[in-house]
């Protein structure tokens, strides 16, 4: 993720103060340390077993090593639920779409990585048009061109009695939560501390 893709990420994990926190993609855990950090209890998913490093690390992680729709079947099975779930795992338009289906009716908030990626938007789109629960806003985080195409960008869908599509300007989700986000981060953060986490995240 970029910097500015954690930035929001962590800002959103500030406001939330999640219980539960699923997340389909640890790979390294660039993200999974943020979700440690802010959350009560977190579950990450990653067909490669290296997963099983995050158990060790953080004691409020459970690693699931095996395909998100392995991982989607059990959360169905169990019930679970989860105040924020990420979804990075495979990048192909039906992986995306059925990681995205599996976990709609399970997570309050969902972001969305590498919305900015025609392909992956296409498979976010293919789940978020035809659903009744979510609000969605692919645009979240924006991206930039890579040296191998348009990658990165962050989507956001989130519950909501007004599904669909969300209108960035008559909404106003997206700046109260910068606005609410920068508020914090003054406040709270020396900036000794902010200039500690920026070193982390890039
Ligand atoms: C882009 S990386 C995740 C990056 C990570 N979220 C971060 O911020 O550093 C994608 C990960 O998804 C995993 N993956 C790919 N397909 C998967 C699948 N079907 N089920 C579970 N994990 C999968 C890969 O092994 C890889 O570690």
């Amino acid at each position: 993720m970029s910097t500015r893709e954690k930035l929001c990420l962590i800002g959103m994990l500030e406001l939330l103060k999640a219980k539960r926190t699923l997340e389909f993609g640890y790979h390294r855990g660039g993200a999974t340390n943020w979700l440690s950090k802010y959350s009560e209890e977190v579950i990450t998913v990653d067909v490669n077993a290296y997963v099983h490093e995050a158990e060790k690390l953080y004691p409020n992680i459970t690693s699931w090593n095996i395909p998100t729709q392995e991982a989607v079947a059990r959360i169905n099975r169990d019930k679970q639920t989860f105040d924020l779930a990420i979804i990075d795992a495979d990048h192909s338009r039906e992986a995306i779409a059925n990681d995205l289906k599996g976990i709609l009716d399970h997570a309050e908030i969902i972001l969305m990585h590498d919305s900015s990626n025609p392909s992956c938007r296409k498979g976010m789109l293919d789940a978020l048009k035809h659903q009744d629960s979510h609000a969605y806003n692919l645009d979240f985080v924006t991206s930039s061109i890579k040296h191998d195409g348009l990658w990165g960008g962050l989507g956001v869908a989130i519950r909501s009695d007004n599904p669909g599509r969300m209108k960035e300007f008559k909404a106003n989700f997206l700046p109260t939560i910068i606005f609410t986000c920068t508020i914090r981060f003054h406040s709270q953060i020396s900036a000794l501390q902010v200039r500690k986490n920026l070193k982390h995240v890039s």
